[in-house]
């Protein structure tokens, strides 16, 4: 990425980095007002997260993923680490193999590596073949392409990976952004009934609350493998800090921001999709989630050098799986000023 970078950067009026999904509008202020409340906690946070938070993370599963059943829940220093680190922290390790997408978030992978177990990267179970599995790895609304996976994939899903007694794994840390479709939870009573044997949902609050800077992140779903998190994580020193405990809490139990947020995205998307349309892209899935999944069918690498070129910076599919080395990654993660800019070069011809 860095000569694709020093080309951009060298734009007379700047890059437009669309590369990374780093929120950039402000932590709203009943965040910060929680996490300012609680500033004064000498003690050890508890690493199973306080009463208030568990209570705040257990009513949101229920309201925003429809899951009515018993959940375990657990707070995490962001997603990232528990996606890192889940395999490890659940016991699968050399000779184990795990499902991943087939095109995804690098960090999947990384996680089965970390553990030595084998990676297998599919979306079809069908094509996975009938030796064991430990572990699926699903994530919908997919990182990169903005793919949701209807509800009917995820129930068979689930009945594969229970046949098997596999453990499923959906990372939806971009589910309450929905555009074309509303993305439904694995932990939803359509899915599982109320019984999450066998099941866990990845939640984020980077991309919902604009929170990525505070490392705020949960697991729910299946009271069993949740609680070996817990046991494991404890010793671990795995523990989300008491302040962000405190806005994780807040975070949870407001929907208003969450919903602001969304409309700049909303705006951003529109304006991005349109100018991209024009530019002669064809956008593919993305429609959920907060990215823009494009190609113009041709290597990957070349769109994004002709992107530099005009000061705006994507990144390539390539990064995500080899399947995808003819897409580019733009995420909506810019100021509105950035975004215009990005439009006005891309009408300016290609
Ligand atoms: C699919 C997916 N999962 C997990 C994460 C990690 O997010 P965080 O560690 O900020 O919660 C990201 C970040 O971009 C992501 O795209």
């Amino acid at each position: 990425m860095e000569p694709a970078k020093t080309r951009a950067a060298a734009h007379p009026d700047g890059i437009v980095d669309l590369s990374v999904g780093t929120p950039v509008d402000p932590v709203p202020q009943v965040i910060r007002q929680a996490l300012v409340g609680s500033a004064d906690t000498p003690g050890y946070p508890l690493t199973a997260g306080t009463a208030t938070l568990r209570a705040a993370i257990t009513g949101w599963l229920a309201r925003a993923c429809r899951a009515s059943g018993d959940l375990g829940v657990l707070p995490t220093i962001g997603s990232k680490e528990l996606v890192a680190w889940l395999p490890t922290l659940l016991g699968v390790g050399p000779g184990d193999r795990v499902v991943i997408p087939q095109v995804c978030y690098p960090t999947y992978e990384v996680g089965v590596r970390l553990a030595g177990a084998e990676v297998i990267r599919s979306d079809s179970l069908t094509a996975v073949g009938p030796a064991p599995v430990k572990l699926v790895w699903i994530n919908s609304p997919s990182n990169p392409t903005g793919r949701v996976l209807p509800v009917e994939h995820l129930r068979k899903v689930v009945a594969w990976a229970r046949e098997r007694g596999a453990v499923v794994v959906s990372d939806e840390c971009y589910l309450s952004l929905g555009w074309e479709t509303e993305p439904v939870s694995v932990l939803s009573d359509e899915v599982t009934g109320g019984d999450y044997t066998g099941v866990l949902a990845v939640h984020s609050l980077s991309k919902r609350s604009n929170l990525a800077g505070y490392r705020a992140g949960f697991v729910g779903g299946d009271p069993a493998l949740v609680g070996e998190l817990l046991a494991v994580r404890k010793h671990g020193g795995m523990i989300v800090p008491a302040p962000v405990q405190a806005a994780m809490a807040a975070a949870l139990t407001d929907e208003e921001h969450v919903a602001v947020q969304r409309e700049r995205y909303a705006a951003r998307r529109e304006i991005l999709r349109s100018a991209l349309v024009k530019a002669g892209f064809e956008i593919s899935h993305s429609e959920a989630g907060l990215y823009l999944w494009a190609t113009r069918g041709e290597d990957c690498w070349q769109t994004v050098d002709r992107l530099a070129e005009r000061g705006i910076l994507a990144a390539p599919g390539a990064f995500y799986g080899p399947a995808a080395a003819r897409h580019v990654r733009i995420a909506l993660t810019a100021t509105d000023e950035r975004v215009a800019a990005a439009a006005d070069r891309l009408a300016d011809g290609w």
